[in-house]
């Protein structure tokens, strides 16, 4: 537990303790010039890379297309490198490349090995590695465990007879007969895309469980030939040099072995389903075990490579054992979800929330996402509808200075706007289609990426049927104007992820909570272990604020703030002695010297 967190926290402070810092906003603040000094290499940094690691997830359908089929792929993402390394992201996360049914467009896997021939070949998925690795950029490769298509050869098998040699592979179910005599499936069990998780399948007389689509069956981690067959799968790909792996939906891996009803919590949920707890189907203990293991595998490997957890979790403190608590054995990274998915730009739940991940976490790395294929984009979600483009930067501010490492999304950095379809037949995502119009469905985060106003596809293709609409708003809100914008939100994650690995303080320093009773602005300070300090101060509200900045109180040294990089550039150049006014939704980011 960080003492100076506690004490910046710690009741009211003694009035005579409150020193309003004086300002001094001595100097410019830095010019768009220096988001094009060349980043600091990683390698300067203390501990391992994802440590202070800006992660950029590719959904690659969306990237680039190369081959003009109007779905990106591999060769595609190579051609984008170059745009990579100038943001001068550490990694990218590519969402499922792997021969797919693509009925949950990769997540439904058949062959864990190869790649599907929509994204290319393994040979091109070499040539990306190396690519990237000239341009010291890592891969991280998504790995599906709980489930596979139910078009995966082991299924087929599984489903062919009881005898098969997979059917074990899966979770399987004889069900119970109703006071008709009909079969009935074995609980209440909901699949979190509708309807109920069991699937009925005659040949074997037997149900077969599955979390998300039916097309999606569980697999049954309780036979360790899966979890063999499974790391076997990592260990081909960490043989060909990731750097390791996101893990789907990994929080849900074990079912109650006894098949228990789950409780119901009252009313239905956006697919019409009843809303049930998850206590049965979600983070049950055996999981920890596999993560053990999994984390004692990957370890074996040279090149800090890492694992991420995609883990929706209800609160901070749960994430801690996928960490693996004290002893720090299981996950290097499951995603704290609770910071960056809410809905509200709300001071108060930021600061509660990030007090959490430093202080519930056995000094763990927390790692914050704001943005991913799965949820509305934060711009939307953020918005108030007039202060957007201010609040991207706040949200950008958030995910590049707390103390944590970053995952974005691509498009995220050029205010990508979410484009639900407006009519059903357009939907191309099943959970939309059948759950239309309650629940839309996710393609509207997942349109193509937005290069630039060269054609219709923004830069993305030369296909006029792209596998969804490009945007409208494509012609202003693309890479290739924004880059030449020094203003555009683009040139201020640029510059702030540049910022972060240039300074230490912002790199690997330890957070301090400032100001904490403000339920307007968000102040915080990341010191490094030589005292170097950066304040960061975020107007959440649509009024001016000035934050009364308590740095001794807090256990800070300096009394001089120089400003690094602030939103509206420049903030108000008051007099010498005159606080900072934050104008309404403004992001600072200073020096204390
Ligand atoms: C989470 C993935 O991000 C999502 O896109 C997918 O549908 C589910 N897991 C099931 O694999």
């Amino acid at each position: 537990m960080h003492t100076s967190l506690r004490r910046s926290t710690s009741g009211p402070p003694a009035l005579a303790a409150v020193l309003l810092v004086l300002v001094v906003l001595a100097g410019a603040a830095v010019p768009g010039s220096a988001a094009s000094a060349v980043p600091a290499p990683a390698a300067q940094a203390a501990g391992p890379w994802w440590r202070h690691a800006v992660i950029y997830e590719i959904y690659p359908r969306s990237f680039q297309d190369s081959n003009g089929d109007g779905t990106g792929d591999l060769i595609g993402i190579t051609q984008r490198l170059d745009y990579l390394e100038r943001l001068a992201v550490d990694a990218i996360w590519i969402a499922p490349i792997y021969p797919s049914a693509q009925v949950d467009f990769g997540y439904d896997i058949t062959d864990y090995q190869a790649v599907d021939p929509m994204f290319g070949t393994l040979a091109e998925f070499d040539r990306l590695l190396g690519e990237a690795r000239r341009r010291n950029i890592r891969i991280i490769l998504d790995m599906v465990l709980n489930h596979t298509s139910d078009q995966h050869p082991w299924f087929i098998d599984a489903a062919r007879s009881r005898d098969s040699r997979y059917h074990d592979f899966y979770v399987w179910s004889a069900g119970k007969l109703d006071a008709a005599g009909h079969r009935q499936p074995p609980n209440n069990w909901v699949s979190l895309f509708g309807g109920s998780a069991w699937e009925f399948v005659p040949a074997v007389g037997q149900f077969y469980y599955h979390r998300f689509y039916r097309q999606q069956p569980d697999l049954n981690w309780r036979n360790p030939e899966v979890e063999r067959a499974m790391f076997a799968a990592m260990r081909f790909w960490l043989d060909r040099g990731v750097a390791g792996f996101r893990l789907d939906a990994v929080t849900e891996l074990f079912e109650d072995a006894k098949l228990r009803d789950a409780p119901a919590l009252g009313g239905t949920n956006a697919q019409g389903d009843p809303n049930l707890s998850d206590i049965y189907t979600k983070n049950l203990p055996e999981v920890h075990d596999v993560m053990r293991r999994l984390r004692a595998m990957v370890d074996t490997y040279p090149g800090e490579r890492v694992l991420i957890g995609e883990t929706y979790l209800a609160k901070t403190a749960d994430l801690d054992a996928w960490y693996g608590g004290p002893k720090h054995n299981e996950l290097h990274l499951p995603m704290d979800t609770l910071v960056g998915f809410g809905n509200r730009l709300d001071a108060n739940t930021f600061r509660r929330r990030l007090l959490e991940s430093q202080t519930e976490l056995h000094d763990s790395q927390p790692l914050l996402v704001f943005d991913n294929h799965d949820n509305v984009r934060s711009w939307d979600r953020f918005g108030d509808g007039v202060h957007d483009a201010q609040i991207a930067r706040i949200v950008a501010a958030l995910l590049l200075t707390t103390r944590a490492t970053a995952l974005m999304y691509q498009g995220q950095e050029i205010g990508q706007r979410t484009q639900t379809p407006t009519r059903v037949e357009d939907v191309r995502d099943p959970l939309g289609v059948r759950g239309w119009p309650r629940d839309k469905g996710r393609d509207g985060e997942r349109t193509p990426m937005q290069w630039d106003s060269s054609n219709a596809q923004a830069g993305f293709s030369t296909n006029p049927h792209t596998w969804l609409p490009v945007t409208a708003n494509y012609r202003n809100v693309n890479v290739h104007s924004e880059a030449a914008d020094p203003g555009s939100l683009l040139n201020w994650y640029r510059r702030l992820i540049a910022l972060r690995r240039s300074n230490r303080a912002l790199r690997e320093g330890r957070m301090v909570m400032l100001d904490t009773a403000n339920p307007s602005v968000l102040s915080y300070a990341r010191v490094s272990v030589d005292d170097e300090t950066v304040i960061v101060s975020l107007n959440m509200s649509a009024q001016p604020q000035t934050p009364s900045l308590d740095l001794v109180q807090a256990g800070l040294h300096g009394s001089h703030l120089q400003t690094l990089l602030s939103s509206p550039d420049p903030l108000s150049r008051g007099g010498a002695k005159e606080p900072v006014s934050l104008p309404p939704y403004a992001a600072w980011v200073a020096e204390l010297r």
